[in-house]
């Protein structure tokens, strides 16, 4: 067989619809560098653990040097590549053969593809996974700059869909914001189980010659060694906590769209994308949608079921290695990159967005009020309960003459309760401005509060 690193009791090749089914290296390329980078290591280790000559670590490196150089080449100019071969462990395993010559027949020595591909999507996660969050970082950034600049416009804010209370833009912003930044934290609290090592667990059994796992380990950059061989071949735990992980973060990223798009629709007008971040109609001059976010929408989907399709995958498998486990690359591939477009496209749309500070303000409407008249009826003593009643009884009065709450004449306020206050008093309850004022508490949005929360996400981003 002469495209397999197995082929020795096996007199026919396989067929071909097998191998487009087992093939991996349409999807498993992009690890060459890990695996290259692990096989480094593990000649290395090796060499220091005298089952390997310094000749033959000498001629491996070098080799596994050119190996490099020449996929990196070949990826760059046709963007794949040709071999024959079924996997980037048999690539690049054969073509160190012709660089090393025979010293390439020792450097899979009590290695097994196993070992060394859970090895390599681990030392993939670890170095890709930043990206990820330096795009967040990005993200929270930008709503955190916006927030700053916003923090006058005071606008509509909703429960329901329906129109609640006033507040400040910039507290719409920074809810987001808020989100994203757990999302932040719960990829770093993965990292300690991410980071461990499977090298050295051999096909199940672990390795026959005495190696120092731990050195090996620490070589790679890896914080520890999995504790158990045939877990180390057989787990994707790492794969399920970042789908679920991903699907949280692209779930906070639909909602923020959901949002934007609402907002961007000619009723709302509180939005318009820029350029950059817009399409248009084939058919309708005038369009302008918002389909960046609603690409972002749908991807939140996409990964959901891309991290119920992996548990499933998961689920029924005997322990250690099963064929079933390498699909984990290509969902992880998939996931990352979609997941890193929906990321930037989100940053660079709020960025560019336009927000019209005057529709904003037409968002809200008297009735909006309603409550913060109820605490003012609160404040002199009214309890709660009868308040909210009395207030909807202002309301209801209202609507029947045909009016609002702002132009309800004062007479029909003092019928109701004498508690309304003098008329001065009363009419300073509408006003958006001194509204969203009286939320003073941590996490409210008077200007205060808001100040606050920026002041304790940009010390937060000072770690990034
Ligand atoms: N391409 C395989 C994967 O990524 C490598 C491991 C293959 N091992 C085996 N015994 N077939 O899962």
């Amino acid at each position: 067989s002469k495209f397999q690193l197995w082929g020795g009791c096996f007199e026919e090749e396989p067929s071909s619809v097998l191998r487009r089914l087992n093939d991996s290296l349409p999807v498993d390329f992009r690890l060459f560098r890990e695996d290259i980078q692990g096989s480094r290591a593990w000649a290395e280790e090796l060499f220091q653990s005298h089952h390997l000559s310094a000749n033959d670590n000498l001629a491996i490196q070098k080799g596994l040097d050119s190996v490099e150089k020449e996929i990196e080449q070949e990826l760059t100019e046709n963007g794949k590549l040709k071999d024959a071969e079924e996997d980037i462990h048999s690539v690049i395993e054969c073509r160190l053969f012709k660089h090393s010559g025979d010293a390439a027949f020792r450097l899979h020595t009590a290695r097994s593809r196993n070992d060394q591909s859970a090895t390599d999507t681990r030392l993939w996660m670890l170095a890709s996974l930043p990206k990820l969050t330096s795009a967040i970082v990005e993200l929270i950034t930008v709503l955190a700059t916006r927030a700053e600049n916003e923090i006058d416009i005071i606008s509509a804010g909703y429960t329901h869909l329906q129109r609640a209370q006033p507040v400040r833009w910039s507290h719409f912003l920074l809810s987001h914001a808020w989100a994203l930044r757990d999302d932040v934290t719960r990829l770093e609290e993965q990292r300690s189980r991410l980071s461990r090592c499977p090298l050295g667990s051999g096909a199940l059994a672990g390795c026959a010659l005495t190696i120092d796992r731990k050195r090996l380990a620490l070589n790679l950059g890896f914080d520890d060694i999995t504790p158990n061989s045939m877990f180390a071949v057989g787990s994707r735990d790492h794969l399920v906590e970042f789908f679920n992980w991903a699907s949280l973060c692209a779930l906070h990223l639909s909602r923020l769209a959901e949002d934007l798009i609402i907002y961007s629709s000619q009723e709302y007008g509180i939005v318009r994308f820029s350029d950059q971040f817009s399409t248009g109609s084939s058919l309708m001059p005038q369009k302008r949608n918002p389909d960046g976010q609603e690409l972002i929408r749908g991807a939140a989907g996409l990964f959901l079921g891309e991290a119920f399709g992996f548990s499933c995958v998961l689920k029924g498998l005997p322990s250690t290695y099963n064929k079933d486990l390498q699909s984990d690359k290509e969902l992880l591939f998939r996931t990352y990159d979609r997941l890193l477009d929906c990321l930037k496209i989100s940053a660079g749309s709020i960025r560019t967005m336009k927000v019209n500070i005057d529709r904003a303000l037409n968002s809200l409407e008297p009735g909006m009020l309603a409550t913060d008249l109820a605490h003012m009826l609160v404040r002199r003593g009214v309890p709660f309960r009868k308040a909210h009643h009395l207030v909807g009884t202002a309301l209801l009065r209202a609507t029947n003459l045909g009016l609002d709450l702002r132009n309800l004449p004062y007479s029909e306020y003092i019928a109701i309760c004498p508690e309304f206050g003098t008329e001065e008093e009363l009419k300073a309850v509408f006003s958006w401005e001194a509204s969203v004022e009286q939320y003073t508490s941590s996490g409210g949005t008077a200007r205060k509060a808001v100040i606050n929360q920026l002041e304790i996400l940009h010390i937060w981003l000072q770690k990034y």
